[in-house]
């Protein structure tokens, strides 16, 4: 085991947060393919006046993290799911594919050349990792750009809710996320853009989040602006809303496998309406950089619904799928296999 010396950083108490790290990996495309790309320690990007992701919001990200695990190597969760899904979401913004191969190089390189900056074990820290592609080269016409930047930079951080691991109460929101057939299944930059408001009025409003519903029918469970959902039954059952206009979470479709494969526990994924909330003994939201939290009240335009398994702290049912999951990510449960992929 190599001894790290660890950069001057109060772990315990870092929120989510861009922090500026040493080294960021950049790859150009241009001329129909990408070049072999390099880190830098330059954080800042200088492009076109009407480059694409200006005018025209051209961008898709990802969200994964670098772990110390209870023996002190460095790991990352399931990448090549990160890397498909970006490819998904390149697609469908009309970008290029970054290949998935050398997504996954660049993390390595990223994760190793920023060592320093990955938490210690115990801390509750993780280093967030933001892989992104923009369009890079000036569009005035509606059209895609003809050149494109992948990076990818790291940021120590946090827990993404304050209070960690306090239950946390959540909106029904009046905005749309997401429209059928529209781009709620891919991780574009312009899904979060145009959550800002809601965020902003629902924190204005004092609440944490948004639960956003269906955009056609309003009535059922979509998700929020940065996590999944996962709701537990009286009898145990983990529920999780089905939809074509969610993000598929790495992290959900995860603990729906953790909660089946390693805890005995049935699971669903169906549609979750509205009505039905009042009956589930526990709320959770799942992601990257959620993890998983707990959500103690869902208020549905003056009607509360408080989730009594989940209202104080997290839920028996939601420990139990932290404590598997986080334990496969720490190195203290053995992980299905491909899911963890070693760094040092
Ligand atoms: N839903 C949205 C809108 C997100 O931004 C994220 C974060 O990536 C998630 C869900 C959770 O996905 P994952 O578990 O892959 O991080
Ligand atoms: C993630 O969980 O990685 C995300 O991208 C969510 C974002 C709201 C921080």
């Amino acid at each position: 085991m190599v001894t790290i010396e660890k950069a001057n950083i109060d772990w315990e108490n870092i929120g989510f947060g861009y922090y500026k790290t040493d080294k960021r990996f950049v790859s150009n495309y241009k001329d129909g393919k990408w070049d072999e790309g390099i880190l830098t320690s330059d954080e800042n990007v200088v492009i076109n006046e009407s480059a694409g992701v200006l005018q025209y919001a051209q961008t898709c990200f990802e969200g994964m993290k670098a772990y110390t695990t209870v023996d002190g190597s460095v790991v990352v969760f399931r990448p090549d799911l990160n890397a498909q899904r970006l490819a998904d979401s390149a697609k469908r913004l009309e970008m290029p594919v970054y290949p998935q191969e050398k997504f996954l190089e660049a993390i390595d390189e990223v994760v190793k050349a920023n060592l320093k900056y990955v938490p210690p074990y115990g801390t509750g820290a993780t280093l967030y990792l933001r892989p992104y592609i923009f369009g890079s080269s000036p569009v005035l016409g509606v059209k895609p750009a003809a050149e494109y930047q992948f990076r990818v930079f790291a940021s120590p951080v946090g827990p993404y809710f304050k209070g960690g691991a306090k239950p946390i109460t959540l909106k029904v929101s009046d905005f749309d996320r997401a429209a059928p057939k529209g781009t709620g299944h891919v991780k574009a930059g312009l899904n979060y853009a145009m959550s800002l408001h809601a965020i902003v009025t629902a924190h204005d409003e004092g609440y944490a989040e948004n639960l956003y519903p269906d955009a056609l029918t309003r009535t059922k469970v979509e998700e929020t602006g940065g996590a999944n959902f996962f709701f537990v039954t009286k009898d145990n059952k983990v529920v999780t809303p089905k939809s074509d206009t969610i993000l598929p979470s790495i992290t959900r479709r995860s603990l729906m496998y953790v909660a089946k494969e390693y805890l005995g526990l049935e699971t669903e994924e169906r549609d979750v309406y509205l009505s039905e909330l009042g009956d589930f003994a526990e709320c959770g939201l799942c992601g990257t950089a959620a993890v998983i939290s707990p959500v103690g009240k869902i208020v549905d335009h003056g009607k509360e619904i408080v989730f009594s398994g989940s209202s104080q702290q997290m839920g028996e049912i939601s420990k139990k799928l932290y404590d598997t999951l986080t334990g496969i990510q720490y190195g203290k449960i053995e992980a299905p296999e491909g899911w963890i992929r070693k760094i040092v």
